[in-house]
């Protein structure tokens, strides 16, 4: 099956009529394969077919949107960069920000899903401090643009097959049997967490933050719209926050990222956009 470019754009339209969301920065790819789905679901023979059912259902919509934001996720997903974080990264920041007057540690975590990655991140930060013996204060806003993912994160409940990937150190301190196949993250967690719909695309960013995880969301957009999320996440950080992104995620953009570690990831911010002047902030040992 294929739809021509003008198809698709007809459907994008109809779903941005019923919605308010315009799907226009995704890749083509995606919205193809999202689309063929939806296609499938509502047995549309063709688009034609697919853009009549959603101008009489538009709840469909909805739908189409909640196809799109491919919401899979995990607690710890690809272990080693949360244990570099824990190990390499956290320590350095914490010092970093108990040395200022406010004494807080803000995190972003931009396309949150269900919540596994921002409980992760307040899992190891919750033991970086400890080690670090700092009583600073750690806020981790987690932003998704679904609703529906929103309003399973902020349960903080999840079932056994969903903790599969927990160490058992953390699955040991950090959560709370309910029953016999449920887990609930413990308050002291998921008081370090708020939760609210945030489009990154559409809307302004909500401040500045020490480290923000942007991570599995950006592969999904055009290249374009990516070099745009790369400034304003550049512009969401403070002064040298850091950034981690997905596996197949990588700033494109020269001067505004250094890259702390290759296999993890993981940049840091530098001061200057473009050309870098000589920053002295910047030494050799960022971290
Ligand atoms: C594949 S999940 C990644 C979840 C998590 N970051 C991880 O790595 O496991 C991508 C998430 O990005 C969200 N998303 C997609 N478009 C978005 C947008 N424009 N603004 C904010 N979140 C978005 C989706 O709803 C989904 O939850």
């Amino acid at each position: 099956m294929s739809q021509s470019g003008t198809t698709l754009d007809r459907v994008l339209a109809e779903v941005a009529a019923i919605t308010g969301f315009s799907a226009h920065e995704y890749r083509p790819t995606t919205l193809k394969r999202r689309l063929e789905l939806r296609l499938s679901a509502t047995l549309s023979r063709n688009c034609r077919d697919y853009l009549a059912y959603l101008k009489k259902n538009p709840l469909e919509g909805y739908r189409f949107l909640d196809a799109l934001f491919i919401t899979v996720s995990d607690f710890f997903r690809d272990r080693p960069v949360f244990s570099y974080l824990e190990k390499e990264v956290l320590p350095g920041l914490i010092e970093e920000v108990s040395r200022e007057k406010k004494k807080r540690l803000s995190v972003w975590s931009i396309g949150c899903s269900n919540g596994q990655e921002p409980y992760s991140l307040a899992m190891i930060l919750d033991l970086a401090r400890r080690k670090k013996k700092k009583s600073l204060k750690i806020s981790i806003l987690a932003t998704d643009v679904s609703t529906k993912s929103l309003d399973l994160a902020k349960k903080a409940l999840y079932r056994r097959a969903e903790m599969k990937n927990i160490p058992p150190k953390y699955k040991n301190e950090f959560f709370k049997k309910v029953n016999n196949d449920g887990f609930r993250i413990i308050d002291r967690i998921k008081k370090m967490v708020r939760f609210k719909q945030h489009d990154f695309i559409q809307e302004a960013c909500p401040g500045k933050f020490d480290l923000i995880s942007c991570r599995n969301m950006l592969i999904f957009f055009t290249a374009d719209g990516q070099s745009e999320m790369f400034r304003k996440l550049h512009s969401s950080l403070k002064k040298r926050g850091i950034l981690v992104l997905g596996r197949a995620e990588t700033p494109k953009e020269e001067g505004l990222f250094r890259c702390l570690s290759p296999a993890h990831h993981v940049f840091r911010k530098v001061a200057a956009v473009y050309p870098i002047k000589s920053d002295p902030g910047e030494g050799k040992n960022a971290v």
